[in-house]
């Protein structure tokens, strides 16, 4: 640390500070009347009638008489009030352009003029005697092209401590605060804090009572950085009505912002602003290229100076980084392991890294460090891979707010969301938060476009998935093409649960570091009859004796509940929370029932207007259905979570565990990957997962839930063995992780064959050569001795190729001998389109001849034809349909509905015969009934809207028609990148480009903005519709409060994360659209007599 942070304490001395990052804002600063206005404009000043403004008039008025339009400025910050073109009217009614700078070149040179400047602004000070506290300056284009927040005076001296770190002043990140300002900090703490962990908070009565939002952080986060950000860019040039209207800064007025940015500051930007003005008869064609040109100026400076890492001094980030971090994530000081691990010799020098820590060790924030790093000093984009579309979610919400804030973009890959290929910014930077199968998308989309190389950084969470089937498969094959086709990517890896970290070390060319923190401590028992026994790998089989269970039970409850779980449970609950893993859906809902039945009454006491509350709003959410079981185990602060639940469902379950209203979620492994949610006690039902026994890998997983970090201050867990599982379990505890073998060839079409498929398609190895070459740096490469004891690596590869030649997908010839043949293969359309939509190449036929024999006669009465096509494949062998509902909906279709089910191959015979219960001789395919009874639901779906009607109507779990329209929605989007590919399928592309979208919001049309939003779902969106949030500039524009008093069961920190997404995702559109207009805009090289 000492090296980087004496560079930033050089660089952060007040003084150097304010003139190495004021240097670049002049650029931006002129660049544009937008920019302008940004520099000038500020915060609330004093009250216009306030004799300070009288003096600031009079000084804005000798201003004047150089000739300087202040028209278009609010001379905002520290004089105050707006002054508007009226207002300047008024003192100095007449001054035009020609007479801008009067007799002189610049008001550079009027050094008298600016000591004036100087002189009022002390005095102004010295006259101040309210103790206003400041909430800093934007300067707008500093090093690191980002909105780097001064502090005033008194946290600018206070910062020096921080900044003079050695390596323990580094990690620590406030400890040297003034007490208001620390008091100021925890009030946003506690805003910001998810609300399980404000509990933990009250519960340990560490933090006054006292806590309520003080003036200036309630006015900063009035302040709308984003609309500041909107302005900068060209595209929002405000035209000649808008400049003259002072009115539009509004929202800006409000800004404290600029506060402490000195008066001969703002006059000097304000000049040079006045000075490079466009005048209003330059066309707005003019004045685009010129922002554009100005903007590129900007962007090549920056890129000069960020060439150094160390522009700040927290890891090499600006100080308002930290702040985020407190502010946000409640995080104060960073834990020994992290500090040590950000300096890291390897991390310096940008090489690949894999790190392991035990589950709550913190590893999420070093990554978000890292992650930072390479957005704001490298700037660079970057990829963050997480394994479920809900934890993409969240982490979007999450990193939204520091992409407002510092001014990087934040874009979702998941589901049917995502670009492909990303728009290319001019500017800001994105980082891109995809599961694993986006993730692998967009880095074809990269290679493709020759843009790999903007990509600096790729993190993937949660390594160990490597290992787990076709999904370790895909992240196995996007991490061996990053690789392999741009080193520069950096590559960086966590995980708790690695043990083989040699091969992935290799496979990744990474440096690895590990260590056994874990800050909150977890002890590990397992039940056996009515013993308790402490995991312990010192005794020789693995148990010691602890305790025994205290409980009496009837004879009755021993029947109804043989394995003690309500004397396990009441041991801690309704004080503290307690998750129950079962192995399986139905095993929750049964535990969930039996603990209530059995659980004495003043557990209803407990919490209980809310928990009555959390079932109308579940209410609310099924249209006025509540689940049963739900109804009747709430009340005990008790409930299910699986995936039999809605989306809607899960994520108000999850929000009432979290913040204490229930005590107790009995649960499927969904709950046991990487969420922080508090348990005091983690409870194994049996070690199964549905009929397997439980891996040590999933193991360490659930058991990680209990005592996380700043959620609770202890956790244990207990594993419920029965005697005969004795044995297995003591080998479970005892053994170490399992390895992480490749899955590329367990998955055939989804891994070796669709990776071969991918690099001839992206050019990135074409002769078997060159395959043979890339095939050796994958794991499967590493790990093949191992992994194929028959065939070796060059036979697999020539067999897969063959594969591929014989299917129609490549073309080219495989020489039988010789392996290093450099015969060039080549891919067919057929192929392309088939990596280009992540379709599985045992589908990818029958694909094709589906969507031609739609061709010849595609049924668009209704959607059902277009359903039918869109329906996944891989979900149709665990289907089986209840005939008599596939008959009375059969019966219920037009026509011509019913001609699509006789098009695709489903004889009306069929279906009233197997509703009779009659044999059928015929032969039709299962897979085409079972499709088609699935394209059933999806089209009751979509006429309705209302998954709870649909999942009654078909009998299947509410959960699961979810999960099929979902499945939908990222196949249809897959569907219609594979038939972009082939120039016969084009009438297919408006068809499915709306079906896509109607199918992953499934909603009336009119909430469908409002669940663009992350995180927003159809009952949330129906709340703020009504409430009269219709578009996602409502939401963008809200202001958190109201929402939280105007929106039933909304807390502050969803409010607050609802409006930075959409915060973000109205930037991002907006940006996108600026991309656009420039490459519309743009010049040609070659226009023709022109060179
Ligand atoms: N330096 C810190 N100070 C206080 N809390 C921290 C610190 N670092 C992380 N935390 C908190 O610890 C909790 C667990 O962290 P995190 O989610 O990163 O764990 P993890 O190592 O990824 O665990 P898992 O492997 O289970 O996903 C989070 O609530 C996080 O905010
Ligand atoms: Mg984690």
């Amino acid at each position: 640390m000492a090296e980087p942070s004496l560079a930033v304490r050089r660089k952060s001395r007040p003084g150097s500070v304010s003139k190495r990052s004021r240097a670049p804002v002049q650029p931006s600063a002129v660049c544009s009347p937008v920019a302008r206005k940004r520099m000038s404009s500020g915060g609330e000043g004093p009250p216009a009638e306030t004799p300070v403004r009288g003096w600031r008039w009079r000084g804005a008025g000798r201003l004047l008489g150089l000739g300087i339009e202040v028209g278009r400025l609010r001379l905002g910050g520290w004089f105050g009030p707006r002054l508007s073109l009226r207002d300047v009217d008024r003192e100095r009614p007449c001054f035009s352009e020609e007479d801008m700078f009067g007799d002189h070149d610049s008001f550079y040179g009027n050094d008298s003029l600016l000591a004036e400047v100087d002189d009022i602004e002390k005095k102004y000070l010295q006259d101040k005697n309210t103790n206003i506290k400041v909430a800093g300056e934007i300067i707008i284009g500093n090093q690191s092209g980002i909105h780097q927040e001064k502090k005033d005076n008194f946290s600018n001296s206070e910062n020096m401590v921080v900044l003079k770190a050695d390596k323990e002043d580094a990690f620590q990140m406030n400890e040297n605060d003034p007490v208001d300002s620390n008091q100021e900090l925890t009030e946003s703490i506690l805003d910001d804090l998810p609300s399980s962990q404000l509990l933990y908070f009250e519960k340990i009565g560490e933090l006054s009572s006292g806590s309520r939002i003080s003036p200036v952080s309630e006015r900063r986060n009035k302040c709308v950085n984003f609309s500041l950000d909107k302005i900068r860019s060209p595209s929002f040039c405000p035209d000649t009505e808008h400049r003259n209207r002072p009115t539009d800064f509004s929202s800006e007025s409000k800004c404290d912002l600029f506060k402490t940015e000195s008066l001969k500051d703002h006059l000097k930007s304000a000049m040079t602003g006045n000075a490079k003005a466009q005048t209003l008869q330059v066309s707005k064609t003019k004045q685009l290229k010129e922002a554009v040109l100005s903007e590129e100026i900007c962007v090549a400076r920056k890129t000069i100076e960020s060439s150094s890492v160390d522009i700040g001094p927290f890891y090499g980030l600006p100080s308002k980084v930290k702040d985020l971090f407190r502010q946000f994530r409640g995080i104060e000081t960073l834990y020994e392991w992290q500090h040590d691990c950000l300096m890291l010799e390897s991390l310096q020098q940008r090489k690949n890294l894999i790190y392991s820590l035990p589950t709550s060790g913190g590893k999420t924030l070093v990554a978000e460090i890292i992650i930072l790093q390479e957005l704001l000093c490298r700037q660079k984009d970057v990829l963050m891979i997480l394994p479920y579309v809900a934890i993409v979610q969240e982490k979007f919400r999450g990193l939204s707010s520091f992409g407002i804030e510092l001014g990087f973009l934040v874009e979702e890959y998941a589901g049917s969301k995502g670009r492909f290929p990303p728009i290319k910014r001019r500017i800001k930077k994105s980082l891109y938060i995809a599961t694993i199968e986006k993730g692998h998308a967009l880095v074809n989309s990269l290679i493709e476009t020759e843009r790999i190389y903007d990509l600096g950084l790729v993190v993937v969470d949660e390594l160990h998935m490597l290992g787990e089937g076709s999904r370790g498969a895909t992240l196995e094959i996007t991490l061996a093409k990053i690789l392999y086709t741009s080193k520069n990517t950096q590559i960086i890896g966590m995980s708790a649960t690695l043990n083989n970290v040699g091969d992935l070390q290799k496979f990744l060319q990474a440096e690895y570091y590990t260590n056994n923190f874990r800050p909150v401590e977890l002890k590990e028992y397992v039940k056996i009859r009515d013993s308790i026994y402490a995991v312990d790998s010192k005794t020789e089989n693995g148990f010691t004796f602890s305790r025994l269970l205290n409980f009496k039970y009837s004879s009755n409850l021993e029947k109804a509940d043989p394995d003690h779980i309500i004397a396990l449970v009441t041991e801690v609950i309704p004080k503290y929370s307690c998750l129950i893993f079962c192995p399986t859906k139905k095993n929750c809902e049964n535990v969930a029932s039996m603990l209530c039945k059995y659980l004495k009454k003043e557990f209803r006491a407990h919490r209980e207007k809310e928990k009555q509350d959390l079932i109308k709003n579940l209410e609310n959410i099924g249209n006025g259905s509540v689940c049963p079981i739900l109804k009747q185990t709430i009340p005990f602060g008790i409930a299910y979570h699986h995936s039999g639940l809605t989306n809607d469902e899960r994520k108000s379950i999850e929000e009432a565990y979290s913040t204490g209203v229930l005590c107790l979620l009995a649960c499927t492994a969904t709950l046991a990957a990487g969420v922080n949610l508090p348990a005091r006690r983690v409870i194994l039902r049996a070690p199964y997962v549905a009929n397997d026994f439980l891996k040590k890998n999933q193991y360490k997983q659930m058991i990680g839930r209990a005592g996380r970090a700043g959620i609770d201050s202890a956790g244990e867990s207990i594993l419920i063995v029965q005697e005969k599982d004795k044995h297995l379990v003591q080998d479970l505890v005892n053994s170490p992780l399992e390895n992480c073998y490749s899955s590329l060839l367990l998955e055939l079409t989804k891994g070796m064959q669709s990776l071969l498929l991918s690099l001839v398609g992206l050019k990135i190895a074409v002769t078997h050569e060159e395959v043979n070459n890339f095939m050796c740096s994958t794991l499967l490469g590493i790990q093949q001795q191992l992994l194929s004891k028959e065939k070796s690596l060059a036979e697999i590869i020539k067999d897969g190729l063959e594969n591929l030649i014989e299917k129609g997908l490549l073309k080219g010839r495989i020489c039988e001998k010789d392996h290093n043949s450099k015969c060039t293969l080549t891919i067919t359309p057929l192929g392309k389109a088939t990596y280009k939509g992540s379709i599985d190449l045992a589908y990818c036929n029958l694909l094709y001849r589906e969507l031609k024999k739609g061709l010849e006669g595609l049924i668009l009465e209704s959607n059902l034809h277009l359903l039918y096509l869109v329906t996944p494949y891989d979900m149709t062998s665990n289907c089986s349909p209840d005939w008599m509902i596939y008959l009375k909906q059969f019966n219920q279709l037009s026509a011509a509905e019913q001609k699509v089910v006789d098009i695709v191959g489903v004889p009306e015979s069929f279906i009233t015969k197997k509703a009779s219960g009659q044999a059928i001789r015929k032969n039709v395919d299962s897979a085409v009934v079972n499709r088609l009874y699935l394209s059933f639901v999806l089209y009751t779906l979509l006429k309705e809207t209302n998954i709870w009607s649909v999942s009654e109507k078909f009998n299947m779990s509410r959960g699961y028609v979810q999960n099929l329209l979902n499945s939908a929605a990222s196949f249809a989007s897959c569907v219609l990148h594979f038939s972009e590919e082939l120039e016969e399928f084009w009438v297919y592309k408006a068809l499915l480009t709306e079906l896509t979208k109607k199918l992953t919001y499934c909603v009336k049309t009119e909430l469908i903005p409002l669940m663009e939003v992350a995180g927003v779902l159809e009952a949330r969106a129906k709340q703020l519709y009504n409430a009269g949030y219709k578009t996602l500039a409502h939401l963008a524009n809200a202001n958190p409060e109201t929402l939280v008093k105007m929106i039933e069961h909304l807390s502050r920190r969803q409010a607050k994360q609802i409006v930075s997404s959409a915060k973000m995702l109205l930037s991002e559109k907006a940006e996108a659209l600026q991309e656009e207009v420039e490459e519309l805009l743009k010049v040609p090289a070659d226009i023709p007599g022109t060179c």
